[in-house]
């Protein structure tokens, strides 16, 4: 066999046994990892609460409930709890009954917390207050809480509440989604 040919066909043999390393290293990629999550900083749309559960939330008293978030990182899976605050303000039970309200501080980002007593979320780390609604009433937090969107869908059979999780730039008067700039 002339020189050429050998050359031709060891090429033809080398591209043909990369496509199947290559293949085979995708399907053992999409076994070893697991389906994606959605990141832990914006686009998750979690169930938050079914329907039924929200029927005896009241106006005016804002109620913390956790969401599981996922992220992957490197080779591991993270998982860990937030808690986003919901607040009932009109009767009803769709989507418009209901406001979803981020704990994250606008000010340097650390979480507040809702304290019955006050009626106003408290933030410990630099003493910004904002009333029921969300809305700052003390600094040095630049804006309200940032407010999320919230959908009604089917989930383990029964309508729930769900939440569009998202995290935002902190320390601006804006409320713009971490990662949208
Ligand atoms: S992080 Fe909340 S007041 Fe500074």
């Amino acid at each position: 066999m002339p020189q050429s040919e050998d050359r031709r066909r060891f090429i033809r043999i080398a591209l043909v046994g990369g496509i199947a390393v290559v293949s085979g290293a995708v399907g053992a990629a999409s076994v070893f990892f697991p389906p994606h999550v959605g990141g832990s900083s914006g686009g998750a749309r979690r169930p938050l609460a079914p329907l039924l559960k929200l029927g005896a939330l009241e106006k005016g008293a804002p109620l913390g409930l956790q969401i599981s978030l996922s992220s992957r990182d490197a080779w591991r899976l993270r998982t860990r709890q937030q808690t986003v605050y919901i607040l009932r303000v009109a009767d009803g039970d769709d989507a418009a009954a209901f406001k979803a309200m981020s704990p994250i501080c606008s000010h340097a980002g650390c979480e507040v917390e809702y304290h019955d007593a006050d009626g106003k979320f408290l933030c410990a780390c630099h003493g910004a207050e904002f009333d029921v609604q969300g809305a700052v009433t003390k600094g040095p937090a630049p804006r309200d809480l940032d407010v999320l969107g919230v959908s009604i869908a089917e989930h383990e059979g029964k309508p729930w509440l769900f939440v569009d999780w998202q995290e935002f730039v902190t320390g601006t008067p804006d409320s713009t989604p971490k990662g949208s700039a």
